[in-house]
């Protein structure tokens, strides 16, 4: 993921990342009972933009990623004083071995569509949830002509999903009370030529 690594340093400014992890909050807002002492987990969570979106609506949050340089990212973000006993760790949701440490809530923006197994990193992260826990994972719709990341020379991951799958994963990983929304759209692009490309939030229990 060194690309992500290249990239850490300004991924917070580039335009719309910002504006779309507040969109997503807006979405888990609405699809999970967010409480102020939920202890939270963000795969793939870059810089944490995600997660600082909903400091107000959490209590802590580990922000995790594969990428060492969004991981120094994340960590120089949450020095301020109001991400107190937050943390940023270089951890791959899909190899890494499960931590002891159990969470309330799961979350995920746009990391799914980068993993190979993606059937099994659900239920990875189903079997990191205390029992009552959530997990919120937000991705692309399956982007038929791949033309989300048609200039990623180098792109192995997965063109989106169908809802259909994403359901199919979760039941099968044991959550309850799956549903699927629409969280927003990412605008990609040239000005001029901008496309949209919808994005689902799945969100499941683990009682
Ligand atoms: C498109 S970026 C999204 C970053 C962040 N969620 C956001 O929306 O700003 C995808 C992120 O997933 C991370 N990633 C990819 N595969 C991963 C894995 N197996 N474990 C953890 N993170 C992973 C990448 O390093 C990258 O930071």
């Amino acid at each position: 993921m060194d690309r992500f690594s290249e990239q850490a340093a300004t991924w917070d400014e580039e335009p719309g990342h910002a504006e779309r992890a507040r969109t997503v909050a807006d979405a888990i807002r609405g699809a999970v009972p967010l409480r102020a002492d939920m202890h939270v987990l963000e795969i793939g969570g870059g810089t944490g933009l995600l997660a600082r979106a909903l400091a107000d609506d959490v209590g802590t949050v580990v922000v995790t990623d594969v990428a060492p340089g969004m991981v120094d990212v994340a960590a120089a973000r949450l020095e301020d004083p109001r991400y107190d006993g937050w943390s940023a760790r270089q951890y791959d949701i899909e190899h890494d071995p499960l931590p002891e440490e159990r969470f309330d809530l799961v979350m995920g923006l746009l990391t799914l569509h980068h993993m190979g197994d993606v059937a099994s990193v659900v239920r990875r992260c189903g079997e990191l949830l205390r029992p009552g826990g959530y997990a919120a994972f937000v991705d692309l719709d399956h982007d038929r002509e791949g033309a989300f990341h048609a200039h990623v020379h180098d792109f192995d991951g997965h063109h989106g999903f169908t809802r259909e799958s994403v359901t199919h994963w979760m039941d099968a990983a044991g959550f309850t009370d799956v549903a699927l929304s629409t969280a927003g759209t990412v605008v990609k692009g040239e000005p001029g030529h901008e496309q949209e490309f919808p994005m689902f939030l799945a969100v499941g229990r683990i009682d």
